[in-house]
């Protein structure tokens, strides 16, 4: 390998753009002198989220925030797709305990979204399945134990959740998670861990079936389906206090006032988004307006009177 032609793209813990390309260079992929077909694009993990190096299919997504719209945004092209990835949990041992929580829990979230998503197949729910798997295994005694064994699996757990849902997709958890996280500077995975057991509660009618599957992949025995959701949903929630994982975003400390006041932009903005689309269940403004409220009160029960 000649490494004097590679262009480095590490998946670092703060900006994956940083050293690498600019937005004008993802839009424009003409000229751009770094991305020729000279070179190679080897990607780095170093935590357990974003997988960077998981796409098979024609895009990658780099995530930036725009200082003047509160939203994340996503450029998709053929000339990011890593040439190659370096999956070694040694570069992802030196993540510090929240991240190590917050980035476990996106690729949990990855998981859970890929398996349900109205774009998911029996390749990717495979994948999927395995990864909610290990990563409900390992990924407490990853936090609680430095425990290396759990590390490894988990770093592997999330390159597999990665591979799910770059051949299915995400889901309204990342729509929601995506909008907070930028409004209100949570961490991605944060922000998803929050939102993640509402979002189950809300699908539920549409994807009960598959949640199911889920459940009795990581341990429930009974055959009710609407038990078993539940199970789910409380193991979802077991394993966000094992991290201290906050249970609404009104406890990350998120005003009230300032919440409501940008209420609507957030649910109007939601539903335009892919992931929003490739939701297993059609959401109307009203859905989304719900799930938002619960996400941030923090009540479940407040999403009982969306439609079926
Ligand atoms: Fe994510």
């Amino acid at each position: 390998m000649d490494t004097q032609s590679f262009t480095i793209t590490v998946t670092s813990l703060d900006s994956p753009l940083k050293n690498t390309l600019t937005v004008t260079d993802c839009f424009n992929q003409k000229g751009n002198d770094k991305l020729s077909a000279k070179d190679k694009i080897p990607v780095i993990q170093t935590s357990d989220n974003d997988r960077l190096e998981t796409v098979p299919h024609s895009y990658t997504c780099y995530r930036f925030t725009d200082p003047s719209i509160p939203a994340k945004c996503l450029i998709a092209t053929p000339e990011l797709i890593p040439d190659m990835a370096i999956v070694d949990p040694d570069f992802a041992d030196s993540m510090p305990p929240e991240v190590r929580a917050d980035s476990g829990m996106d690729a949990f979230t990855h998981a859970i979204e890929s398996y349900v998503s109205s774009k998911s197949n029996d390749f990717s729910r495979g994948l999927s399945l395995q990864a909610i798997t290990l990563i409900m295994k390992y990924l407490p005694s990853s936090f609680l134990e430095r425990d290396p064994v759990a590390r490894e699996h988990m770093h592997y757990a999330a390159t597999l959740a990665g591979m799910a849902f770059s051949n299915s997709s995400n889901g309204i958890c990342h729509s929601v998670a995506g909008i907070i996280g930028a409004a209100y500077h949570l961490t991605h995975g944060r922000a998803n861990a929050i939102a993640l057991p509402y979002v189950i509660r809300y699908n539920s009618p549409a994807v009960g079936g598959l949640y199911a599957n889920v459940a009795r992949a990581i341990g429930f025995k009974g055959g009710n389906q609407s038990e078993a959701v539940t199970d789910l949903i409380k193991k979802v929630n077991h394993l966000k206090k094992s991290l201290k994982v906050q249970n609404s975003y009104q406890q990350m400390g998120i005003p009230e006032d300032r919440f409501q006041s940008q209420l609507k932009e957030f649910v109007q903005r939601a539903y335009r988004l892919p992931a929003t689309n490739w939701n297993p269940r059609k959401s109307t403004m009203e859905d989304l307006e719900r799930l938002f409220q619960a996400c941030y009160e923090g009540k479940g029960r407040l999403l009982q009177r969306s439609r079926k």
